[in-house]
């Protein structure tokens, strides 16, 4: 699996985006370290508060059937009816960040794609420095 196959895999996940109130359509797929893939879009809420985006929705279907390791995750995002040329790169949010940091250690990858770029890269290290994990807690008890 290289990375142009995961992005497509993210184009895929992001036709089943729900995303009735933003129209902001994000679709995600988590490939794990044995290579077998998840796919998650945002999924939103009339309620708006309740809405997950599609980066947490890969990794919660995944850790929900067993997985607990990953090598990287490709996210792609824009507006309905965005031509693949007009893309900017979407990287996570910030809650997203956290929940990639409780399963995923430095070097774990992530993907985006830009019409402008293409596909570009970072480590979850580079989007979230510093970063309050698991380690935490390990001590003092
Ligand atoms: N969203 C994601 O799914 N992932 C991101 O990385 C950024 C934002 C979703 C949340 C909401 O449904 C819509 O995009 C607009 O913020």
């Amino acid at each position: 699996m290289n990375e142009k196959e995961l992005i497509s895999q993210a184009f895929a996940a992001r036709e089943r985006a729900y995303t009735p109130y933003s129209h902001f359509q994000v679709g995600a797929a988590l490939l794990t370290r044995e290579g077998k893939i998840y796919l998650g879009g945002n999924i939103e809420n009339a309620a708006y508060g309740p809405s997950n985006c599609a980066e947490r929705t890969a990794f919660f279907k995944a850790v929900s059937e067993g997985e607990r390791q990953f090598a990287a995750i490709a996210v792609v995002g824009a507006p309905e009816g965005t031509k693949k040329e007009l893309f900017s790169a979407c990287w996570p949010c910030g809650v997203c960040r956290q929940v990639m940091r409780e399963f995923c250690g430095p070097d774990f990858k992530i993907f985006t794609f830009s019409g402008k770029e293409g596909i570009t890269a970072c480590t979850l290290a580079e989007l979230l420095p510093h970063a309050f994990g698991p380690q935490m807690l390990e001590n003092g008890r």
